[in-house]
């Protein structure tokens, strides 16, 4: 018998067929997030598991794994869906899908920035309901993003390729990070050193840092109030990084003027306050959603997968 491979969901179609070249592939049809009782019947006799965001696998989960599997690939870059310190204490090793998404990522950050800033979904609600009369001078006026305040929380690869979007549209770039980055890479962003000052000069915030422990709820109603009156926020990385009350408190006030949002704190359920508010771009966790960008992830949790068993 051949290496096995269990698999939570389906993948792209080159994907699965270079997994099926390569390995016993156990894969659950069922095309759904696997509960941790899903995991441990797939993963019985395996020796690597490919696994989604979506799928939790928490301290119980790992310490039940069984002693054959000795790596763990999500189909992410990120990772916080995992106990990265349990599998590190059963010494299974880890594979995640950073770089190949950061652009299609990126992308999508300054989608919801565009969509909201120039009014994007609520025009076309507005179209698709009959409701639009013809053009007229003071219709559904937005504001532009040239020459606008850029906030970036989070400089990894995906705030990178957001910032340099970001300067061909003519916007300002700051940035809050753990560490401050080199010239090069800062490519003329400026680095905040405390969350007051990078607040009070983002007009524009985008939440582009891991989700986790660490930056859970970092944008709280303190935060918030920090943010420049009529301040628009993006979130393409992760819900948990929003305290979902006081952004939906701020865009009712109008402290926010309007917020898209790709990702939410226990997904795929959004908090129904957003779904009142017509200031408000709600897209399903798109961020990676290109073809070629799916495929480059299955490749490389592949890759990642082939070299710890190798
Ligand atoms: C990731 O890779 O972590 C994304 O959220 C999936 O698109």
């Amino acid at each position: 018998m051949g290496l096995r491979l269990a698999i939570t969901r389906r993948l792209p179609a080159a994907v699965e067929a270079r997994a099926r070249a390569t390995y016993d592939v156990v894969q659950d049809e069922a095309d759904a997030p696997c509960t941790g009782a899903d995991v441990l019947r797939l993963t019985a006799e395996a020796d690597a598991l490919l696994c989604c965001p979506a799928e939790q696998l928490d301290a119980a989960t790992v310490a039940a794994l069984p002693p054959r599997l000795r790596v763990v690939a999500t189909f992410s870059v990120g990772t916080d869906h995992l106990d990265l310190a349990a599998l590190a204490a059963r010494n299974i090793a880890v594979v995640n899908t950073p770089d190949v998404l950061s652009v299609a990522t990126a992308e999508l950050s300054l989608l919801l920035i565009l969509m909201t800033a120039r009014r994007a979904g609520e025009g076309e609600r507005l179209l698709r309901a009959g409701r639009w009369s013809g053009w007229h001078p003071t219709h559904m006026m937005g504001s532009g993003v040239a020459g606008r305040r850029l906030g970036i929380f989070g400089m990894g690869r995906i705030g990178r390729e957001l910032a340099a979007m970001a300067r061909g549209l003519g916007m300002a770039v700051h940035y809050r990070n753990r560490t401050r980055l080199a010239a090069s890479a800062e490519a003329g962003a400026i680095y905040h050193y405390d969350d007051a000052s990078f607040l009070a000069v983002s007009d524009v915030l985008s939440l582009n840092a891991p989700g986790g422990a660490a930056t859970r709820h970092w944008l709280n109603a303190e935060r918030i109030a920090r943010l420049p009156r009529g301040a628009i926020v993006a979130n393409a990385a992760r819900g948990s990084l929003i305290d979902d009350a006081a952004l939906i408190a701020a865009l009712r006030s109008g402290h926010v003027a309007a917020a898209g949002l790709d990702v939410y704190d226990g997904e795929p359920r959004v908090d129904p306050g957003y779904l009142a508010l017509e200031n408000v771009v709600l897209l399903p966790h798109l961020g990676s959603a290109t073809v070629a960008t799916r495929d480059a992830m299955g490749f490389a949790a592949l890759d990642g997968i082939d070299a710890a068993l190798g």
